[in-house]
């Protein structure tokens, strides 16, 4: 083996202003749909990872607590094809801590593979560029393959698309700040994968999403990339209603009243002149995009909605990146 035989790598969650739902037929994770995300910096996932010769198994501690099942199942499979990749077979440690709570609706999943992703390509030592990490994380959780990158980041989905991830405009590129609203402390009931599988499976709206998704994705990079937030939040508000009333066809539903609540808040304060745009993802807590001059008037209006239990602001950040690399 070449090269370090640990790494630890920092990444952060992302939100889709156009949204990613629904898998491509086939192998390989990808979205039936182009998506365009904003990477967010001031919530980490560090990720640590050793190739270890004395293992016999992987492990995996995730926040403290060794983790079992599906979520350990899932790390051995990213680094099942790491160390394809690499030629080894050794076993690895990974432990993993987030600094923002897991059931905030930030998508600890992207973070969490944008991160082990990076750092196992780097322990087992790979010389891999970002979107060859970018692939190997959508494999495991699409959103992840744009937290590979900072800034505004697109994915792209549908017929004939390889599911690559790729920057669109740096970080600066808009004036927005993104206020959660974090609306319960739980764990989400329907994970994306399974409400996606429910959704293709059964929506009435199934064929006008697919129909509608590329056409937003368009129109929102175009938004961005003339730098025009209001327009980018219009398109992201409209990206987010249209996957979920997907959704809720098939019987998914991921609104809570707080959830109903902070939109109807959004929207009132929409009418009184200032530019807030929501945006939900597969659970009942809403972001809310603002100018950072609105910000605190923003946050304040959403603060006293009925259970709105705590708002976390966040601003456009960097991408995946490697803290420490070491040799046995
Ligand atoms: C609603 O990336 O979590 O947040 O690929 O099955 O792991 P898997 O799904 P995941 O789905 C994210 C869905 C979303 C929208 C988005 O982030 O684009």
């Amino acid at each position: 083996m070449n090269g370090a035989r640990s790494a630890t790598a920092v990444a952060h969650p992302n939100i889709a202003l156009a949204k990613y739902w629904g898998k491509r037929a086939g192998e390989g994770n990808v979205p039936a749909v182009p998506s365009l995300s904003v990477t967010l910096a001031g919530m980490s996932t560090t990720t640590s990872v050793t190739f270890d010769e004395t293992l016999v198994d992987d492990e995996l501690v995730l926040g403290g607590a060794m983790a079992v099942g599906r979520p350990k199942a899932r790390a051995s499979e990213l680094l099942d094809r790491v160390r394809a990749a690499a030629g080894i077979a050794t076993r690895a440690r990974v432990v993993s801590t987030n600094d923002f709570p897991t059931a905030s609706g930030l998508a600890s999943s992207a973070s969490g593979f944008a991160a082990l992703a990076l750092a196992s390509v780097r322990a087992a030592g790979l010389d891999w560029r970002a979107d060859e990490v970018a692939d190997l994380a959508r494999r495991s959780s699409a959103s992840a393959a744009r937290s590979v990158f900072g800034g505004f980041v697109e994915l792209d989905g549908g017929d004939g698309a390889t599911g690559a991830a790729r920057p669109v405009a740096a970080a600066h590129a808009l004036d927005m700040r993104v206020l959660v609203c974090v609306t319960t402390e739980e764990a989400k009931a329907t994970s994306s994968t399974d409400g996606m599988r429910a959704t293709q499976a059964t929506s009435p709206y199934w064929a006008a999403w697919l129909a509608d998704a590329p056409q937003s994705h368009a129109a929102i990079r175009a938004a961005l990339l003339a730098g025009d937030f209001a327009r980018v939040g219009e398109l992201a508000e409209r990206s987010a209603l249209a996957m979920h009333a997907c959704a809720m066809a098939a019987g998914i539903v991921y609104f809570s009243p707080a959830t109903i609540a902070a939109l109807a808040e959004v929207r009132a304060t929409r009418a009184l002149g200032l530019p807030a745009y929501a945006t939900i993802d597969a659970g009942p807590h809403l972001k809310c995009l603002v100018k950072a001059g609105d910000a605190a008037v923003v946050r304040g209006r959403l603060a006293s909605v009925p259970g709105v239990l705590r708002i976390l602001e966040a601003t456009p950040g960097e991408g995946a990146r490697v803290v420490t690399a070491e040799a046995p």
